[in-house]
Parts: structure tokens; sequence; C-alpha cells
């Protein structure tokens, strides 16, 4: 049976933190929906369609082993659709624990048969966050390193 995991985040914009974590879930899992939600609560800068060509980008060597998809409603009923119950996330610090947590526990009060897999962020990446990378850009700073060079160039354009 094929192993299916849905990673699912705001990606506004897709960093390199984000871009480890894929490669690595796809040591894990034989498919990856890397998924943009729709509803998500910030103010995005890019818009769904920025974000899915910049996630392709990022990410066209893995072939089609990974799936870019977005997404509207709860993650939990996106996963019935997908006919998987694994989610994928990454954590860096402290920091993202206590969100991860209780966003597990509350998916997981939904839907028992949910689970939720973690990586760690790698060390490179244990900074990266796209709140700063875009505040850093925002102000004519450098993330070059940090993004992959597609997203850079947007970035640079977008500001
Ligand atoms: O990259 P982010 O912003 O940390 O990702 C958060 C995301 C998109 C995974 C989360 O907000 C989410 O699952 N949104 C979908 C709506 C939902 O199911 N909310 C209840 C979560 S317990």
């Amino acid at each position: 049976m094929e192993r299916i995991a849905v990673y699912p985040g705001s990606f506004d914009p897709i960093t390199n933190g984000h871009v480890d974590l894929a490669r690595r879930g796809l040591e894990i899992f034989d498919k990856l929906i890397i998924a943009v939600a729709l509803n998500s609560e910030k103010t995005p800068l890019f818009t769904v369609e920025e974000k899915l060509d910049m996630m392709k980008q990022s990410l066209k060597d893995l072939g089609d082993r990974i799936i870019f998809d977005s997404f509207e409603g709860l993650l939990v009923d996106y996963l019935k659709k997908c006919n998987t119950n694994i989610v994928l996330r990454g954590l860096r610090a402290v920091l993202d624990f206590d969100y991860e947590f209780q966003m597990s526990l509350m998916n997981r009060k939904m839907d028992r048969g949910m689970e939720t897999v973690f990586l760690m962020t790698g060390y490179q990446w244990f900074y990266t966050s796209s709140r700063l990378i875009k505040e850093v850009a925002s102000f004519g700073g450098s993330v070059e390193g940090l993004v992959p060079d597609y997203v850079n160039k947007k970035l640079i354009k977008k500001f």
C-alpha cells in the first residue's frame, strides 16, 4: 500500500527549510501532497497561484512523487479527500512546539485516526521562517541562501 502524507502550510513563501523537509519527507513516504491552506488567518504576501508556482519551481526535481495542491476548510477534511490520515510538519525550536502540539491534538479531537509526523528542521534552517524572510526582504535585506533562488527573485520583485 502506498504511504501518502499531506504537508500543509501557508508557504508564504516556501523557504529552504520547507524544501529540506519535503525532500526528507519523501524518504519516509511514497507520495507527498504539499498543500497551501487558503483560509489561513494571516494576510498573505503572495497569491495562491504565486505560492504554488514557487513551490513547483523549488521542488521540480522530485518528480511525480510530490503533488502540489491547495485546500480550503479543515485539514482533517482535506486528508479524507486525499485518502490518508498522515500529516507531515516541521519542528524548529521550542517555539513551534506549543503551536504544533495544539494543532495536532485539535486535529485528533476531530478525527481520532489522524496522525502528525514531525521532522526536526535541519540546523541550517533553524532560524528561518517565512515571516522573518518577508520582513528582512521588505527592508531590502538579503535572504539569499535561505530561500530558493527563484523565490529570492520573486521577493526582490515584490518589494
Ligand atoms: O505554515 P503554517 O501557517 O504554520 O500552517 C498552518 C496550517 C495551514 C497547517 C493550519 O493553519 C491548518 O491546518 N489550517 C487549515 C484549517 C484547519 O484545519 N484549522 C484547524 C487546525 S487545528
